[in-house]
Parts: C-alpha cells; structure tokens; sequence
C-alpha cells in the first residue's frame, strides 16, 4: 500500500474520532465495551444461551420430531399397511374341502376286521390324481408319516423342486410298499376314509380323511368340514392298488 493512502487514513481516522465529539475516552470505552461486552455476551450466550437453546431444541425439537414423527408414521404405517394388506383371506378348509361326506356300508374284512367293498363314487378313482393328493402337503401328505418307494423314486436327487414335492418322508407309520398285497380294496377304502374304524385297537394317530363330525376342538373355520372328498379318496385307493 502506499503511504500516502495510510497516511490520509490516518487523517480520516483522526478527524472522526474528534468530529464525534466525545474525545477519545468515549471511543476507548466504546471500544473496551465493544470488546467486553462481545466477550461479555459471548460468555453468557455460551453458557446460557446455548445451554438454553439445547434445552430448548431438546425438550421442543424432541417433542416436535415426535409430535411429526407421530403424524407423519402412523400415516406412512397405515398408507403401507393399505398397500401390503393381502386380498382377503381365504377361510381355512373352505377353498375346496367338502362338507360332505359319502354314506358308505361296512362289511367282514379279509385282514382286518371291516372294510368298504363299494366305490364311495360312481366315477372310478384315477390313480394319477391319488398321487396328487397323497403328496399334498395339506390335504392327504401321506409321505409326512410314510415311506413310499414309489413315489420316492419320483425325488430326482438334482432337482429341488421334485424333491420338495416327492421326498423327505416320514418313517412314523408303516411304509406303504406291498399294501396292495396286504388288504384288500375295501380294506384299503377304509383306512383312508377312518383309519380309527381300520384299526380300532391301534389308537391310531393316522387321520380320518373322510369324516365331518365327531372331531373335538375343531377349528371354527373348519367345523363341519371332511379333509377329503369321496372323489379324492377313490382316486388315493386307486394309486395305492398300484403300489406293489
Ligand atoms: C399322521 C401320520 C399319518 C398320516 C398323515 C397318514 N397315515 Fe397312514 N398310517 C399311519 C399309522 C401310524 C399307521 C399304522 C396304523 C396304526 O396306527 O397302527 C398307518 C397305516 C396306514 C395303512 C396300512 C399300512 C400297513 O401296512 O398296515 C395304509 C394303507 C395307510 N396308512 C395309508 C395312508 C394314506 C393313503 C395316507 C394319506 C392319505 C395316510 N396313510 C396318511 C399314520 C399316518
């Protein structure tokens, strides 16, 4: 900078002081306050203030971001619920199960004490369908409690899927190879219609798949309800008279 630019500084700096009136002591004051009274509020806003305005964000900030968070969640929640919420849920055992059942006739077994020697339908059991059943995981899995080779055979050991659908069989209940061998049609009707009426001493846990009353502590949804259709049955008794 140059010099002469310092100097009139200098001069303007001097004639304000003076022409201000209040001599150089009100300057020195102002200043001194200037600078105390910063330092002064500094201070004070440092403890107080900012104390104060974090109390303040604290209590306000906290209750405000609760007090939006509560309005503005809740809406959200309930917007995505609204958007989740699965289409109506079907009733358990009302997608298909039947209500009713077929009036069918005991008769002498062959080896065992009863049977029931006539088709529960007039259309003949198709055993491509019995096996369908047999391994629903809802309606017959029979596989949960018995080995079936046959059906084993069907798990190919690359291919998951087939091996969720026809493997992973219980071994809790007799396996069902050669039941073709051990009872007859009839038998066989039987104890897939009520294995209690097949096996009356056994207290057996093999379900009765086709019966509507006489259960106790049904679910409501399912009160009234066979696990299977006479149709269904027939078709399982055809596929197990194939299994040698
Ligand atoms: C919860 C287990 C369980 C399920 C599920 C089950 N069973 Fe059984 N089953 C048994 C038991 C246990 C026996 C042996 C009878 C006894 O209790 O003494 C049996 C016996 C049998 C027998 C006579 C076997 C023999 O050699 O004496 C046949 C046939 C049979 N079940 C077929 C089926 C069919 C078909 C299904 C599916 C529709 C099925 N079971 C589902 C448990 C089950």
């Amino acid at each position: 900078m140059h010099i002469s630019r310092i100097l009139l500084g200098a001069l303007v700096a001097t004639t304000l002081v003076l022409t201000a009136g209040a001599g150089d002591s009100v300057a020195h004051k102002k200043k001194n306050m200037g600078a105390g009274d910063a330092v002064a509020q500094k201070k004070m806003m440092g403890a107080g203030d900012a104390a104060d305005k974090k109390k303040m964000m604290g209590a306000g900030d906290a209750a405000d971001k609760k007090k939006m968070m509560g309005a503005g969640d809740a809406a959200d929640k309930k917007k995505m619920m609204v958007a989740a919420a699965p289409k109506k849920k079907k009733a358990r055992c009302k997608d298909g199960q039947p209500t009713e059942v077929a009036s069918y006739k005991l008769s002498k077994g062959e080896n065992i004490d009863l049977q029931i020697s006539t088709p529960l339908t007039a259309k003949a059991g198709n055993p491509k369908d019995g096996l369908k059943w047999m391994v629903h995981r809802r309606l017959g899995n029979c596989i949960a409690c018995h080995v079936v080779s046959k059906i084993l055979a069907l798990a190919k050991p690359d291919d998951l899927a087939s091996q969720a659908k026809y493997g992973f069989h219980g071994k809790i209940a007799p396996p069902l190879d050669g039941v073709n061998d051990r009872y007859t049609e009839g038998e066989l009707r039987l104890i897939v219609v009520d294995a209690k009426k097949a096996f009356p001493d056994a207290n057996t846990i093999m379900p009765a798949f086709h019966k509507n009353t006489g259960f106790t502590r049904v679910i409501k949804d399912c009160d009234g309800y066979a696990m299977m259709s006479a149709q269904q049955v027939e078709d399982i008794v055809s596929y197990l008279m194939t299994i040698k």
